[in-house]
């Protein structure tokens, strides 16, 4: 397997490192191809990514992804929007499960998936800027739709095989498209489905975390509630997630690239960590996949954690207790 290491900016630049020591440790036959993009890249050079780096990246099976800063300069275009559309990478895939020893702020028990649509709706990248007044266009196709549905039935059907349609179909035109091809999809995979408007969604995703199991939405709703679900589980620094298409796939922390604790060395690696099993159970590695898991939950269970987790261990450190414990695993 060949694989584009894309640290990025801020703490990326850290938690990557420590995400790789965990790959390594299985000494895998993988080659990386390590390149650099991202904010950092365009204060030097002018320009966040190149066609090059696209090329390089096509060249390669999957992406492993830190984080990249993205100002807020209408000059500047997003690159992992980039890179999403570029590889087609239209389902983002973000599991939520509580971990071990963490303290969540709601209880009871959950195991959910947001899978979220990944190139079009609110950021399709169709935009005007003008002296008074911006425009954003919000895109949602039949193709876009149908596919991220087949994608959450799929995974309904490897799980509890309950879909949750979330979209605002009383407002929006674009949601109501979105929701009937939605229902089509489901009617015709045989997948038992329920609707729920977003706003409500925001709420009841807090009253009643244990009724979902795949929830399937546009992007911008996906991105909003995907952080909120975060919350749920104690952390941004806990969640990893898939982005994936039909030839290629990108794995990475929901997390970005926290300009706040960057440098300290005290960024939180197991959502780089867990985007590592992501990517390892999407290559059929899986018992190395389970690996991973068993070790992260083992040092959680130990108190081995960032200050984010009220710990006072490394970035370093953690990755290493985890390095270790794979090797006798
Ligand atoms: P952020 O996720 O970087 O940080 C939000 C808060 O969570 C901060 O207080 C941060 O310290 C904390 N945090 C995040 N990851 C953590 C970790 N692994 N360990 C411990 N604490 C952690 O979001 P923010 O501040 O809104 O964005 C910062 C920059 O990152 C912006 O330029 C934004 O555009 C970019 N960004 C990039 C993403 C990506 O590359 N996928 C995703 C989200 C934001
Ligand atoms: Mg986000």
């Amino acid at each position: 397997m060949k694989i584009a290491i894309v640290p990025g900016d801020g703490i990326g630049q850290e938690v990557m490192p420590a995400a790789l020591s965990v790959l390594d440790a299985f000494g895998l036959d993988i080659e990386k191809v390590p390149l650099e993009i991202g904010f950092c890249k365009w204060e030097k050079t002018g320009s966040a990514i190149t066609d090059d780096d696209l090329r390089l990246i096509k060249e390669c099976d999957c992406v492993l992804f830190g984080a990249i800063t993205t100002p807020p300069d209408p000059n500047y275009k997003s690159v992992l929007l980039r890179i999403r559309k570029e590889l087609d990478l239209y389902a983002n895939i973000r599991p939520f499960k509580p971990l071990r020893n963490v303290r969540l702020p709601c209880s009871g028990e959950f195991d959910f998936v947001i899978v979220r649509e990944n190139t079009e709706g609110m950021y399709s990248g169709v935009e005007e800027l003008h002296k008074d007044v911006a425009y954003t266009t919000r895109i949602i196709t039949r193709k876009g739709s149908e596919r991220i549905a087949e994608q959450a039935c799929r995974i309904a059907r490897q799980r509890k095989k309950r879909l949750t349609i979330v979209h605002k179909a009383n407002v929006l035109k674009s949601d109501s498209f979105f929701r009937d091809v939605c229902i089509g999809v489901a009617k015709k995979k045989g997948i038992e489905y329920h609707e729920m408007l977003v706003d409500a969604m925001a709420y009841d995703l807090i009253m009643h975390t244990g009724k979902y199991d795949v929830i399937v939405t546009t992007n911008l709703f996906g991105d909003i509630l995907s952080d909120e679900a975060a919350a749920l589980v104690g952390g941004l620094g806990l969640c990893p997630s898939a982005n994936i298409g039909d030839k290629y796939a990108l794995f990475e922390p929901i997390h970005g690239s926290a300009p706040d604790i960057a440098g300290k060395g005290i960024a939180n690696p197991l959502a780089a960590i867990l985007s590592v099993r992501m990517m390892l159970e999407w290559a059929g590695y899986n018992t190395e996949a389970k690996t991973i898991e068993k070790a992260v939950n083992s040092v959680l269970e130990d108190g081995i954690v960032t200050p984010d987790l009220r710990g006072s261990y490394s970035t370093n450190e953690v990755s290493s207790a985890i390095t270790k414990l794979i090797r006798i695993i």
